[in-house]
Formats: structure tokens, sequence, C-alpha cells
């Protein structure tokens, strides 16, 4: 049986490390990157466990220089069939009312969306030149129902989802899908900072059994929770100040350990 190669951003911790739990196995080259090399090393050494063979690779998506080693490490190892742009960071308002401070803004934009653009593109060339890949995007519901104590963060992942479609155009035609995930809320360290309602909140391994079964499929739109999609549907077609109420329970504030709260 011909050996499946698969990377994945972001996956020492969260819906990244249960996406590499779900695909190790004997027949399996995982590429696992992240910059907390400890908690990176672990996750590789259970994945070695259930038989897959596992290259680690450091990655800061918000340094150019760390991205370029990165991909030259790639090279040597070969382009990978599969390839999941999972890595992203996540803030909001704070307690006090106020949106998050600019440096955090900054980070979301810089990991979330122009760092994860600029390591992509060089694969997706890479993948096109081969003929063969298939590029999936962990973007976020918050794409579809902008959030209103995250924007940031919202037009990161909405930036994000709108590089693959238009993407997807070109390399269709060269051999390489793009599919484009819109997750709920996933138990993790993202969901733990925020303080408010968790609709539709979902272990990771499940989230990743969901995203690996949709790939399977070659789904171009990975969505779920479905309701928490379909109410999201229905909201939008209310009139602004009934919309407006009717996700006022659902507003929130994001406590993060690094910053005085
Ligand atoms: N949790 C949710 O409810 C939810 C919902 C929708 C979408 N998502 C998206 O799903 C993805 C995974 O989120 P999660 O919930 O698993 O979050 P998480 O537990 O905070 O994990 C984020 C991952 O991204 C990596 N990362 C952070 N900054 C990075 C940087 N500068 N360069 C490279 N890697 C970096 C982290 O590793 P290091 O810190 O070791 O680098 C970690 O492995 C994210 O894109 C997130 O936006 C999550």
């Amino acid at each position: 049986m011909r050996t499946r190669s698969i990377l994945i951003t972001g996956a020492s911790r969260g819906l990244g490390a249960a996406l590499a739990h779900a695909y190790a196995a004997a027949g399996v080259d995982l590429i696992l990157t992240a910059r907390s090399e400890e908690a990176l090393a672990s996750v590789c050494s259970d994945c070695r466990s259930s038989g897959a063979k596992v290259s680690c690779i450091p990655l800061d998506l918000t340094s150019e220089a760390s991205i370029d080693e990165a991909l030259a490490e790639i090279k040597l190892i070969g382009l990978p069939d599969l390839l999941i742009a999972n890595a992203g960071v996540y803030s909001g308002r704070q307690a006090n009312g106020m949106l998050e401070p600019r440096a955090e803004q900054n980070q979301q934009l810089s990991v979330n969306l122009l760092g994860t653009i600029q390591f992509l593109d060089q694969c997706a060339q890479g993948m096109k030149d081969r003929g063969s890949g298939h590029l999936v995007l962990i973007s976020s519901l918050a794409a579809i129902q902008p959030q209103p104590d995250s924007p940031a963060y919202s037009a990161s992942k909405a930036g994000l989802a709108f590089w693959g479609r238009s993407m997807a155009e070109d390399l269709a035609d060269h051999g390489v899908q793009i599919s484009i995930v819109y997750p709920g809320h996933i138990e993790s360290q993202q969901t733990e900072m925020q303080v408010g309602a968790l609709p539709g909140l979902m272990p990771a391994p499940r989230a990743a059994e969901i995203i690996r079964q949709g790939i399977d499929k070659k789904r171009a739109r990975i969505i779920f929770p479905r309701h928490l999609y379909w109410l999201i549907l229905v909201s939008n077609l209310l009139p602004g100040w009934l919309r407006r109420r009717v996700n006022r329970p659902f507003r929130y504030h994001v406590a993060r350990d690094d910053r005085p709260e």
C-alpha cells in the first residue's frame, strides 16, 4: 500500500493534536509543526506509538525566517499529499469592554492570515507543479457569522477562507483541491479563554473526526455543527435590531493569561 503523507500545522495541542492522533497509523507519514517544541515532541511520540512515521518541524508563522526554514525542511522530506493549515490564535473583547490591544489584533492577522498564506503559497505552487495535492484550511464559523466581540479574529478567518476560495479556482485545473473548514466551538485553549456562552461546544477528537470524514469525501466546505450553521443562516434573515437582540446572550469577552485584565 502506498504511504500517505500529511502535514498539520499547530499540532502541539487542541484541534491540531487531535487531527494528528486521528491520522496516526501505519502507512502514514506525518509532518507536524508548531512553536512549542516539548508539547510537539510529545504529540509526535504518541503518533509514532500508533504506527505513523513522524517528522517534527518547528514553525513560527509570525517569522518569515522560520517559514522559509520549515519550507526548506519540507522540500527535503517531500511535499505532503494532504496539508492541513490548522495553526491559529484567538482574541477578542476584554473584560473592561474594550477590544483587545493592537498587538493581539496584529498577532491574529499575522498568524491566521498573513503567515498562513505565505506558508501555503509555496506549498500550493509545489503541488500545482506536481499535479496533485489537497490543502485544507481551518477557518471558523466566525467567517460566516462575524463576531462583534472578535472582529480581528473574524476578519482573519474570513480572509483565509477567501484566499482559499480564490486559489481553488486556479488549482482545481492542476489536480490540487482546497477544502475550507468552518468549525464552531471546540474544547481547547482557545475556548478556555472565552468567557460567555459556548453553544455547540464539542471535544477536539470529535471535531477532528468530522473534519477527517469531510476530507475523505473531498468536500469543498466542511461546516459544523450543522444546527448552529442553520441557526446562523436563519438569524441573518432577521432585521438588524432583532438579530442583535437574539444574539445578545451569546456576547462574550476573552480572558487571556498573557494580558493584565
Ligand atoms: N477552538 C475553537 O472553538 C475553534 C473554533 C473555530 C476555529 N478554530 C480554529 O482551529 C484552529 C486550532 O485551534 P485550537 O482551538 O486547537 O487552538 P489552540 O489549542 O490554541 O492551538 C493553536 C495551535 O496553533 C499553534 N500556533 C499558535 N501560534 C502560532 C504561531 N505563531 N506559529 C505557528 N503555530 C502557532 C499552537 O502551537 P504553538 O503555540 O506551540 O506554536 C497550537 O498548536 C485555529 O486555527 C483556530 O482558530 C478553533
